[in-house]
Order: C-alpha cells, then sequence, then structure tokens
C-alpha cells in the first residue's frame, strides 16, 4: 500500500474509536453546541497526533485500551485549537477541512463554545481511561502531560505570542522557535509522550520521545507554512495565503523556501536518529515521519 493511502486507513481507523465518544447531539437544550463541536472533529483532518500516538504506543510495545480515549482526548484539543484559531480575532479564515469554519457555519458565539466545549470535554474523555483500562496504573502521568502541553506552557502559550507577533515589529529568531515549539510542538510532543508513557516507557524513553516530536513538530509547522505559500486551497481544504493576509512571519519569510524546504528534511533526519537509537522498531512510524516532509496537505 501507497504511505497515501495507508494513512487514510489508519485515520479511518481512528475516527472508529474517536466518534464513539462525540456527544449525542439529538439531545438537550445545548444540542447546538454538540453540533458544532462534532462538526468541526468529523470534518476530517489527517488525524496525524492519534496516530503518532497509537504508533508510538505501538512501538513501546503498548496493546492495552487507555490509549483510545486519549488518542480521541488529543484530536479533541487539537480541533478546537482550529476552532479558535480560525475566528475573527485569531486567523479569520473561513474555510477549514475543506469545509466552512465552525465560526462561518455555527456563529462566532458558538465557534468559541464548541471550541470551549472540546477542550473541556476531551479531558471528560481521557479520564475515561479509568474505567476502561483499570489495571494501567500510568495514566496519572499520562493526563499530567496532555494537560500541561495543551496550556500556557504549552499550545496556548504558543497561539499568544503567534497573535502578538506583527510584522511591523519585527520577531528575533528565538521568539519563533519559541512560537512553532510551542503552538504546533506540544501537542505532538505531548502525543508521543502520551503514547510511550502509557505503554509502560521509562522516563528517559519518554524524554527520548519528547526530542524527537520537538524535531517532528517544528518540521511539521515548517512545512505547512511553506504549503501556505505553495499549495492551493483544493488541495489543503484551508484557504491558502492566511499568513500572508494576517502579515504573519513565518519561518519561510525568515529562510526563504528553499532553505525551509532543506530543514524539514534535516530536522525529520535527526528525529529518526534518535528514534533509530532505540532498542525497539516501528518501522511504519518512521515512514510516516518521511512521508510528513513531502506532505502536500
Ligand atoms: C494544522 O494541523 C495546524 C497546525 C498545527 C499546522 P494539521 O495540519 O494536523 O490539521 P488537520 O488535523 O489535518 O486538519
Ligand atoms: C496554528 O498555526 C497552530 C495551532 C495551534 C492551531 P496556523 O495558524 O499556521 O495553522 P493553520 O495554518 O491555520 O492550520
Ligand atoms: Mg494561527
Ligand atoms: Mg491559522
Ligand atoms: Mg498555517
Amino acid at each position: 500500500m501507497e504511505m497515501k493511502e495507508e494513512m487514510s486507513y489508519k485515520a479511518a481507523e481512528v475516527e472508529r474509536f474517536l466518534y464513539r465518544y462525540l456527544p449525542d447531539e439529538a439531545h438537550g437544550y445545548q444540542k447546538n453546541v454538540f453540533k458544532a463541536m462534532n462538526y468541526s472533529v468529523t470534518a476530517g483532518g489527517k488525524r496525524l497526533r492519534p496516530i503518532l500516538m497509537l504508533e508510538t504506543y505501538k512501538l513501546f510495545g503498548g496493546n492495552g485500551k487507555a490509549i483510545y480515549p486519549f488518542a480521541a482526548a488529543m484530536e479533541m484539543i487539537h480541533t478546537y485549537s482550529l476552532v479558535h484559531d480560525d475566528l475573527p480575532a485569531m486567523d479569520n479564515d473561513m474555510l477549514r477541512r475543506g469545509k466552512p469554519t465552525t465560526h462561518a457555519k455555527f456563529g462566532e458565539a458558538m465557534g468559541i463554545l464548541a471550541g470551549d466545549g472540546l477542550l473541556n470535554y476531551a479531558f471528560e474523555t481521557a479520564f475515561l481511561a479509568f474505567d476502561e483500562d483499570p489495571t494501567n496504573t500510568n495514566i496519572p502521568r499520562a493526563l499530567k502531560v496532555l494537560a500541561k502541553k495543551a496550556g500556557i506552557y504549552g499550545m496556548i502559550g504558543g497561539q499568544v505570542v503567534d497573535v502578538e507577533e506583527d510584522q511591523q515589529n519585527g520577531i528575533s529568531r528565538n521568539r519563533l522557535n519559541f512560537i512553532y515549539a510551542l503552538k504546533t510542538g506540544a501537542l505532538i510532543e505531548a502525543s508521543m509522550m502520551i503514547g510511550a508513557i502509557l505503554a509502560g516507557a521509562t522516563d528517559e524513553q519518554v524524554d527520548l520521545m519528547e526530542q524527537v516530536a520537538s524535531k517532528i513538530g517544528l518540521a511539521f509547522q515548517i512545512q505547512d507554512d511553506i504549503l501556505d505559500v505553495t499549495s492551493d486551497t483544493e488541495t489543503l481544504g484551508k484557504e491558502v495565503g492566511s499568513d500572508i493576509k494576517n502579515n504573519k512571519i513565518t519561518y519561510v519569510v525568515f529562510e526563504g523556501i528553499e532553505r525551509s524546504k532543506s530543514d524539514v528534511k534535516r530536522l525529520t533526519d535527526e528525529a529518526i536518529e534518535i528514534l533509530n537509537d532505540l532498542p525497539y522498531e516501528n518501522p511504519f512510524l518512521t515512514e510516516l515521519l518521511e512521508f510528513l516532509v513531502y506532505r502536500e496537505k
């Protein structure tokens, strides 16, 4: 199977358990928020973070059930970050995953609330791990990582500095790295760390996965910036030129396209090198990381 097809197959596998956790949108006075939450989660997307979590879990020999509520929770947090990222006060985008953004379809108030709802519901879902896999003693450790990497020392922190950035004042290289490491790196780090933690990896191994994921996260965001310039809306499923519209100084603005592309490759090679030093292997995970270098969406 080609990697592209393999990825859609894995995404479909994620969707099978992810959708089971979603709220029932038929009942309740608040059902509009259920609809908006489910709309944004079911709109599609690569499901990269749950896939990375599951594959890292496999890498360390995990075979229990706790991984499912955590992988679902991660996709909910990621989706909420996109719903809020697209709001008029933030990137003001109207298309996401090939569909109108949540605020474009349900209105701004419901966009905000659906994001809030998904963030909270992610934790409600992750806590189900205690019921679904009562023998796994690593759940509290995984919850700590999930909470921290999603918050002000993680994704939210990165988004804060991202919205403050402005082309007129310029931005230092360190500040740009900070934004990327947090707004995008943090959730990718959490995904791989949680996969390792739930499988019973040692603290040292979890640290290594954090390093791997930090490089992959940076590479992933650089590639996202490249595609914002070089792709088209149809392929990407979101409006291209969003960064230019918002006067963002991206990695591409700093380094140019060619250097950015070679840095994506270099960072990925470095990540794979760390992975290769582990006493375990998951060839699919390595292939997936290599595939991301040339991703088109
Ligand atoms: C988009 O993430 C936001 C970034 C961190 C670059 P993805 O490219 O993983 O978006 P989906 O989940 O596939 O829609
Ligand atoms: C977003 O970065 C990272 C998030 C935490 C949502 P972007 O603003 O570049 O993501 P896209 O391009 O809208 O998906
Ligand atoms: Mg943004
Ligand atoms: Mg955006
Ligand atoms: Mg972008």
